[in-house]
């Protein structure tokens, strides 16, 4: 029923022409041409910011799974629904995640916010409740991937441990403590699908939402005086950054022979077409995330004030820093601290994305104007205890041994696809078999073209230790779970794998490449 990019490369049909296939599997469900149809216009600020609710927990149920001690229960359905992205748009069919314990409805994209405590294991039952008989881009299939978790690989979402229409899922994500290993101290994960070959197909229809960890050192309550003190409940929010394309019905646009990285030309943020959100005169944290399948941005105030960076996806920066903008690939996620303290009551400002982007190469350079992304209306005063640290976690400390190996990973074009040095996916075909707990060097290096890759490496973060023989850019200086390869670039990280023996992959998070093919599975031993 399901067609993936791999299965037309596999046919030849590349070059013949999509004509040999059905109708519906050339574009999108409603059959407007993405090239010749841009999306309704759609009026900006009128839809409200939606924030995903937390999920309740799950009375303890009985699992094959061996549950860690503590652990709390959840049980999440997949489904197919109608989801409602801008007041002037009919609904939208969308697939996502629905809270079976929650106040029912239908499914949400993004789906749940999940929000652990460090040292407090979780285990989550995945329902598949999608549509078996499914005509249209997407496969009904469901994988998990809590994307920066350290999971064993049979909780990680491997692309082809996939469950079916009317099975579940039990996934285990523990929550290890890492209070004397400060280069561990994460906050901003995320979780979406990953079934192989269709995970841009499925994430695009919906299936993505946040997860957020706390600990000691950042308990997420700035009333704490152990702890942070940064910005808490419920000024504390996620920001999923994505672009869609819409037919006039409301039905989403796609295009499976969009090989390079398919683009909207509307932007959500979780799930709402530009929406507004009233914020209190005080400080608050964003959580953004870039969820787009091949979108970068880069984010600016209508105002000029700056951004306070306080992490990406690994965790905390050593300090804060300013920043005028944010700039974000796919797959990588920004903590950052915005005070409205200064702004009168009624003062509107306007997030807009600033950077030109025509492909899925990626962005073409700074645009001439800012498109709007969403805007925030000051509206009240509420007490803020919070504070900005000066410091936000100790330096990290040099290893005591050199590293064990250095491994090289080009990505690039081959073979009617994207390949992992010189080769397309393959499940079978192991490209490093690091061992737990050495230190490694990876470098990550471009394969040329112009395109851009962003890259993630399951299972371990990543220290940028050096981007074209300079070292990191403060912003980069962090741990990362995502290490964007820009034209001509050649990064090396510095990974650890640990605890977990398995098979797990790294690829790239432009979700098109990825499906077709760029990406790679190496084997913990
Ligand atoms: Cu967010 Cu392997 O992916
Ligand atoms: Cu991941
Ligand atoms: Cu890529």
């Amino acid at each position: 029923m399901s067609l993936s990019r791999r299965d037309v490369l596999r046919a030849g049909l590349l070059a013949s022409g999509s004509l040999l296939l059905p109708r519906w599997a050339r574009a999108d469900e409603s059959l407007f041409s993405t090239a010749a149809f841009p999306s309704p216009f759609l009026r900006p600020f009128v839809a409200e910011l939606p924030i995903p609710p937390i999920p309740r927990q799950a009375a303890p149920f009985a699992t094959m799974r061996q549950v860690p001690a503590g652990a709390v229960y959840h049980e999440i359905r997949g489904r197919a629904g109608l989801h409602r992205y801008h007041p002037d748009l009919p609904l939208t069919s969308v697939w996502g995640y629905e809270d079976v314990n929650g106040a029912g409805g239908s499914p949400i994209t993004p789906g749940p916010t999940f929000v652990s405590r460090e040292g407090t294991p979780m285990v989550v039952r995945f329902r598949n409740e999608l549509p078996p008989n499914h005509i249209g881009f997407g496969a009904p299939n469901m994988a998990i991937h809590r994307h920066g978790g350290e999971q064993s690989s049979e909780d990680d979402g491997y692309p082809t441990d996939l469950f079916r229409p009317g099975e579940s899922r039990d996934y285990v994500w523990n929550e290890f403590q890492h209070f004397d290993e400060p280069r561990e101290t994460q906050s901003l994960l995320w979780y979406h699908d990953h079934v192989v070959d269709f995970t841009s197909q499925n994430v695009y229809r919906g299936m993505a939402g946040f997860f957020l960890r706390y600990s000691d050192r950042d308990p997420g309550d700035e009333n704490d005086p152990r702890g942070l003190r940064l910005p808490s409940a419920p000024y504390d929010i996620g920001l999923a950054f994505q672009d869609r394309r819409f037919a006039p019905d409301g039905s989403l646009v796609y295009d499976v022979f969009d090989h390079n990285g398919f683009l909207g030309d509307t932007f959500l943020v979780n799930g709402a077409i530009n929406p507004f959100m009233r914020v209190k005169r005080r400080k608050y944290r964003f959580r953004m995330l870039c969820g787009s399948n091949a979108r970068y941005y880069q984010m600016f105030l209508s105002t000029g004030q700056p951004f306070t960076v306080i992490g990406t996806e690994g965790g905390l920066l050593e300090r804060p820093l300013q920043s005028p903008s944010i700039s974000m690939a796919p797959g990588e996620r920004y903590d950052v601290i915005l005070d409205f303290s200064s702004y009168p009551q009624g003062a509107e400002i306007v997030m807009e994305n600033r950077l030109e982007q025509k492909s899925g190469r990626g962005p073409d350079g700074p645009a001439a104007f800012g498109t709007p992304i969403m805007k925030f209306i000051v509206d009240g005063n509420a007490p803020d205890n919070s504070v900005i640290p000066f410091q936000l976690r100790p330096p990290f400390r040099p290893d005591p041994f050199p590293p064990t190996t250095r491994r090289i990973f080009e990505f690039g074009r081959s073979k009617g696809g994207w390949v992992v040095n010189g080769q397309l996916w393959d499940e079978n075909r192991v490209l490093a078999t690091p061992r737990l707990d050495d230190v490694e060097i990876w470098t990550l290096r471009n394969g040329g073209g112009g395109w851009h890759h962003p890259v993630h490496i399951h299972l371990t973060l990543s220290q940028i230790l050096s981007r074209n023989g300079r070292p990191p850019a403060p912003i980069d200086a962090g741990m990362r779970d995502m290490v964007n390869l820009g034209p001509g670039d050649e990064v090396d990280v510095r990974v650890q794998f640990q605890k977990f023996r398995g098979r797990y992959v790294f690829h790239c998070h432009n979700v098109e490449h990825e499906d077709m093919a760029m990406m790679a599975r190496f084997d913990t031993i």
